[in-house]
């Protein structure tokens, strides 16, 4: 009998909330390490994830409360259902990731999930706030999730404009919300040449606690290490071109249909950059690139690919030239 019941918020999205369910019962088996087994029921017609649990304990409660799509959980009392206070961790308001809406945005959802299965699958010791590295970051999706989950978060984006639209968002979004911060954007110059710029944000979240920092550059994410220096990041967390561009058509012919070729040169960075016992989180388009091929560019990169169950049930469609998938990875 399954103990415990977690309702599932609506996605807003309606390709993503037909594929949610499956997604987030693999999510939670991750996060949960398996030490406990979900599975998906239905109740008068609505949809939830069973856990077999007698007692909610911190660390299942503080999953639940991380989850990317949780928005009630019950104990089950015979024919009845108790609800439970679901704890969220979150440090902002979830408007820090949903306010900005532009055509390539990662769904929000989706991305909490990326973060919260990569950062269950570190298998370096942990305690306390992370750093999380997304080195293809658009406009910030997974930046602003790794600091709402509490972390620190970095950076790296090739186009420029987005890297100030993000910049010139968190300024505008943290002055209106009033929280204490400094917010930075300035030009980077090496030898004379001009390199393009950099976003540093440091804020107190409301209701005070550790400051977190956040640092972006703008530049190919092949020259991220170059661009962060000896940093060290302990997850990887990218969400990888499409191979469609989002623009125009006259650009989009000329680019390469898959990402294959830049993931090739761009993983070794990655994993350079990872502390050890690290892990990467990376989502792409398998229309592009198949699994195998992806599996195996990361094993050249000196990852460890994590091939159970559970990390095998996230391919979902996207539309009809996107098929997603996610692979983690560790470095041993
Ligand atoms: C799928 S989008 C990620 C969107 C992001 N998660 C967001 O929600 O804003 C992939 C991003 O990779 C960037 N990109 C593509 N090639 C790149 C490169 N060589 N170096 C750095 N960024 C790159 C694109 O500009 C795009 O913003």
């Amino acid at each position: 009998m399954a103990d415990h019941l977690v309702l599932l918020a609506p996605s807003s999205n309606r390709v993503y909330a037909g594929a949610a369910e499956v997604l987030m019962t693999a999510e939670l088996a991750i996060m949960l390490g398996g030490e406990a087994a979900v599975e998906r029921i239905s109740l008068a017609g609505i949809g939830y994830l069973a856990l077999a649990i007698d007692v909610l304990d911190e660390a299942t409660a503080a999953a639940l409360g991380r989850l990317s799509g949780a928005y009630a959980v019950f104990r089950r009392e015979g024919d009845h259902l108790r609800p439970l206070p679901l704890a969220r961790p979150d440090r902002f308001d979830d408007d820090l990731v949903t306010i900005p809406k532009y055509p390539g945005k990662t769904n929000e959802q989706f991305t909490r999930l990326l973060v919260n299965v990569t950062l269950a699958s570190l298998t370096r010791v942990t305690d306390g706030p992370l750093t999380v590295l997304d080195p293809m970051c658009g406009r910030g999706t997974t930046l602003s999730t790794a600091l709402v989950l509490g972390h620190d978060a970095a950076g790296v984006e090739s186009d420029l404009k987005a890297v100030e639209a993000y910049a010139a968002f968190l300024k505008t979004y943290l002055r209106r919300h009033r929280l204490k911060h400094s917010a930075d954007l300035t030009p980077v110059r090496r030898e004379g040449r001009s390199l393009g710029r950099r976003l540093d944000v440091v804020v107190t979240p409301e209701g005070g606690g550790r400051q977190q920092g956040l640092t972006v550059f703008s530049g190919d994410t092949r020259q991220s290490a170059a661009l962060h220096g000896r940093r060290r990041f302990d997850a990887v967390v990218v969400d990888a071109p499409y191979g469609i561009v989002h623009g125009s058509q006259a650009t989009a012919t000329k680019r390469d249909r898959s990402a294959a070729g830049l993931l090739s040169e761009a993983l070794g960075v990655w994993a350079g950059q990872l502390k050890t016992g690290g892990a990467l989180g990376l989502s792409w388009n398998t229309y592009g690139l198949s699994r195998e091929r992806l599996t195996s560019l990361a094993e050249q990169a000196g990852l460890r690919p994590l091939d159970s169950t559970p990390y095998l049930s996230f391919g979902h469609r996207v539309d009809s030239s996107i098929h997603r998938d996610v692979l983690v990875a560790v470095k041993a």
